[in-house]
């Protein structure tokens, strides 16, 4: 494909946001023609089914039914947005993807990677991101930070041993694939972690 694809992932409370929107600004100074996505989410129908999975009334919700929903999401973003995209040249930016689904349903709730593999098949071959920043910090220091989790957010509220099992989850898809995933210290102030980016980004012949 033309353009290039590239993710941010991260636990909760890490600074994601903050860091998109910084990079998004970097982008715009320097007339980067880009598109910048979310999961779950980006457009009209994985937006609901995101309603869906994110509902903090949806308790009796099991696990492979959130890994699917994940995916079903995953898919409809894919090809809507992410695949005729990246065929113009542009570069796709994605809030989250299938390293999501590895950490969170695979390794904490303990779907294993295989299955969750399985349902992402699709994404797996015809949407490898060329780069996923992992945005590296722990749960505890990232909920210290942002003062407490949310407890209005269904997956913030779980409990800190399941955001550590999430953390625990990127650094083994890391371990797995050092060339596509690369972590940054987010433990330093904002403006350092977004030069850490720009600077990785370049590195990688992404910018
Ligand atoms: P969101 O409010 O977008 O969180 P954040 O700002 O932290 O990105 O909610 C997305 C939530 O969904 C987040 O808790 C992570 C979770 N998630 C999964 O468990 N699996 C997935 O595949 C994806 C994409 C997200």
């Amino acid at each position: 494909m033309k353009g290039k694809f590239i993710t941010l992932e991260g636990c909760e409370g890490v600074g994601k946001s903050t860091q998109l929107k910084l990079l998004i600004e970097y982008l715009k100074e320097n007339n980067i023609d880009f598109v910048c996505t979310r999961e779950p989410g980006g457009t009209a129908i994985s937006e609901k089914i995101r309603g869906i999975i994110l509902d903090k009334d949806n308790t009796e919700m099991s696990a492979e039914c959130e890994a699917l929903l994940y995916a079903s999401s995953r898919a409809q973003l894919l090809q809507e947005v992410i695949i005729p995209n990246l065929e113009q040249g542009k570069l796709v930016i994605c809030d989250r993807y299938y390293d999501s689904s590895f950490a969170y349903q695979a390794y904490a709730r303990g779907l294993g990677l295989e299955f969750v593999k399985s349902i992402n098949t699709f994404a797996l071959a015809h949407g490898v991101p060329d780069l996923t920043l992992f945005l590296d910090l722990t749960p505890t220091e990232a909920f210290k930070r942002k003062g407490g989790a949310d407890l209005n957010d269904r997956i913030e509220a779980i409990g800190i041993d399941f955001h550590n099992k999430v953390y625990n989850g990127y650094k083994q898809m890391q371990e797995l694939e050092p060339n596509r995933i690369i972590s940054v210290d987010c433990s330093k102030e904002k403006a350092n972690t977004h030069k850490n980016i720009i600077n990785i980004l370049k590195e990688k012949g992404i910018l």
